[in-house]
């Protein structure tokens, strides 16, 4: 008879909190010893029992799902995916379904993915005899030998032995208890009758469907109903729909205390659920010592503590007793340790309450926002403002571009890169740029028209080539264009630089156009950013923009790229965060930064706690690329690393570019309605520029 095992995965473990939460799951803490998640410890401690007939298998939540199955490096068909979590009986219920098309006549063993046990052979020898008593027809459960009178658990009371079987002493359940109050807990231990219920099972795939069936009400028809690819599709549509309306039940209250033929063996193991700071403390403490410590710690006349501390910090506590102390980036909690079942209701306090996103915009004084609203329309306007200018003919037949400009006018050379046909060479520094000669166009970028090292650039360059041109509110390089003669498109003030890119980027589009110089139309992609403007405007509450935005708050985000192409894209992701939302930002490009960035990660925890990935996804990157990006997840999840992934929309390589580009420009404008900033503003770019005014020129 074959043995498969089913870890469930499913909450995160409130109690536990500030270092569990929904974005770092219970199962996913580093407490399995050996530095192994609970998760990891859980894997390897059933895997001997299943052989190579069965299979470990995992139900967990969508959500979760990748993360969980990036820890076991499970293949997808051995991961049962619920729509949602729906306590036990339908995590249960899910996983029997499928077994029961791919090893219908196997014996199932349930495990909670969270739990630890000390003695692990002696746990695979009971668990063998509840395998056993399985075959016979019996749903078997766990009884743990009860080591205090506790109130956190359910009991189980002990019946007459039913056999022994593979050197263990079945018995049957007399009754299920719920969770007691102390006084029956004390009662229940005394009487030496009472074992734990660990929520640790063994049934035949058949017996428990049927137990299902039987008591469950809606479960056993949707599981009856649905194929086995139905079940195993996370997103089949029928699934979704039914899911929903399925009872939220364990299977303790859902199955066994209705169910007939049920059958308990006594495991004295070491089992713990670790589901509490004490119950941390009681498993991490070495050799019995008073005090736990995970990190660094100082402690001068500490006793009876646990002391759990964030990568790279130390804690140091003088004089402290019965103390939980746990530091996070996040949070830092200061118990009683004889408290730590009433950490849930601190930690549902202390959680932040989702952003009220109109209060927010108060902090947008200067309008930042309609002005990210509007951009696809400032896109047609620049289009159209070209159109009509006639491209000057004594600037055709160039060879290459070199487009001087810096900071916000500077990205429209990375961008013309992309859009033209022609080599272009972005150019930022007072230098002559290089390779400047009469095949060479040079356009000087510059919003304000003041900016010194385009200035500088382009003064020098100017001399070089016959052909020039800049595009500029007006500034010293207008005024510099009109006194040589040189053609100059003049695009409308009043924004912030950044914020004027379609006028840069577009207007002198058109010429390049009717130089013969253009690759990539943008029509078609202004249609597609019209539709993202009203998808991701603040009219849209809670739209994918804000919340990545939430996601992202108090991160450090590191945007990656997926190709050369899109790099400009995770540039601007970083420079508008650091202008728009007032805090650092990283970006760096695939394939190459898995040469070395990667490497880099095993610090992150230390260095930057707070840091993010955001992976900035093309469905036109290299399919190895794409390879890469899946590996670098499970990498990152193994770190205990956020990330975070952004689909670009659009039918071709522009609007792929420029959709992402516009995703980010939202984000990083929620992010600093987020931080609480106004996004406009840029007070250091402007005083450093006073500054070097009154520096004068060396
Ligand atoms: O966003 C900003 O304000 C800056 O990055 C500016 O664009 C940069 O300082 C260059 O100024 P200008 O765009 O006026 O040439």
């Amino acid at each position: 008879m074959n043995v498969n095992a089913v870890i469930l995965a499913g909450g995160w473990g409130e109690r536990l909190w500030p270092v569990s939460g929904p974005e770092r799951p219970k199962p996913l803490l580093p407490l399995g010893g050996g530095g192994r998640s609970l998760l990891r410890a859980c894997y390897d401690r059933v895997a001997p029992l299943v052989g190579a007939q069965g299979k470990v298998y995992l139900v967990t939540d969508g959500r979760l799902a990748p993360r969980m199955r990036a820890t076991l490096d499970l293949p997808k068909e051995q991961v049962f995916v619920e729509p949602e979590g729906r306590n036990t009986a339908p995590a249960i219920g899910l996983a029997a379904a499928c077994l029961a098309s791919i090893d219908p006549g196997s014996v199932m063993l349930v495990l909670p993915a969270d739990h630890l046990v000390q003695d692990e052979p002696k746990f695979r020898e009971i668990l063998r005899g509840a395998v056993a008593a399985a075959g016979k027809g019996y749903l078997v459960t766990l009884g743990v030998q009860p080591t205090f009178p506790s109130t956190g658990y359910g009991y189980i009371q002990r019946g007459e032995k039913l056999m022994e079987v593979e050197g263990q002493t079945v018995f049957q359940v007399a009754r299920f208890m719920e969770k007691p109050d102390q006084e029956a807990a004390q009662r229940y231990v005394a009487s030496g009758e009472f074992s734990w219920n660990a929520g640790i099972f063994a049934w035949r795939v058949e017996r428990i469907l049927e137990e299902i069936r039987r008591h469950v009400a809606g479960l056993g028809e949707l599981l009856d109903d649905l194929s086995y690819e139905e079940l195993l599709a996370p997103h089949s549509e029928e699934l979704v729909r039914r899911w929903r309306d399925v009872t939220p039940i364990s299977i303790d209250y859902g199955v066994m205390e209705k169910a007939s033929k049920v059958a308990m063996l006594p495991a004295e193991v070491g089992w713990s659920d670790v589901g509490d700071w004490h119950a941390v403390w009681e498993t991490i403490r070495e050799g019995g010592t008073e005090v736990a410590v995970r990190g660094r710690h100082v402690g001068h006349d500490t006793t009876r503590s646990l002391v759990w501390t964030s990568p790279g910090k130390v804690v140091a506590t003088l004089g402290v007793e019965d103390a939980i102390v746990v530091d996070t980036p996040d949070a830092l909690l200061v118990a009683d340790l004889g408290r730590a079942q009433e950490v849930r209701g601190v930690a549902k306090e202390a959680r932040p309450a989702p952003p009220d996103w109109d209060e927010l915009r108060g902090h947008d004084a200067a309008g930042m926002l309609s002005v990210v609203q509007s951009f696809p329309s400032q896109c047609r306007e620049a289009l159209a403002r070209g159109r009509k200018l006639d491209a000057p003919q004594e600037l055709a037949g160039f060879r290459r571009v070199v487009c001087t400009g810096m900071g916000g006018s500077g990205i429209t050379g990375d961008l013309l890169a992309r859009l033209l046909s022609v080599e272009v060479r972005p150019h930022r520094s007072y230098e002559l740029p290089e390779g400047i000669d009469e095949h060479t166009l040079l356009v000087g970028m510059s919003y304000s028209g003041n900016t010194e090292e385009t200035l500088s650039a382009f003064r020098q360059a100017v001399d070089k080539t016959p052909r020039a041109m800049a595009v500029t509110t007006g500034g010293e390089l207008g005024r510099l264009c009109h006194e040589r003669d040189i053609p100059w498109i003049q695009v409308p003030a009043g924004l912030q630089p950044r914020a004027a890119l379609g006028y840069l980027l577009l207007s002198p589009l058109p010429w390049f156009d009717q130089w013969g110089a253009l690759r990539h139309e943008v029509g078609a992609a202004i249609d597609m950013l019209q539709s993202m403007s009203e998808e991701l405007a603040p009219a849209n509450p809670g739209n994918p923009a804000q919340a990545l935005a939430e996601r992202l708050h108090r991160r450090v985000p590191l945007v990656y790229a997926g190709s050369e192409f899109t790099s400009v894209a995770a540039f601007r992701w970083k420079t508008q965060i650091n202008e728009n939302a007032k805090q650092p930002a990283f970006w760096g490009e695939l394939p190459e930064l898995c040469h070395n960035e990667i490497v880099g990660y095993e610090l992150t925890q230390e260095v930057l706690p707070g840091a993010c990935v955001v992976f900035l996804r093309s469905a036109f990157d290299h399919p190895r690329v794409q390879a890469r990006v899946e590996i670098l997840k499970e990498v990152l999840e193994r770190r205990g690393l956020r990330y975070e992934e952004v689909w670009a929309r659009g039918e071709d390589a522009a609007g792929q570019l420029l959709s992402l580009m516009y995703f980010g420009d939202w984000t990083s404008a929620y992010l600093a309605l987020g931080n609480r900033v106004d996004p406009s503003p840029v007070q250091p770019i402007e005083e450093l520029k006073d500054k070097l005014r009154r520096w004068g020129n060396g």
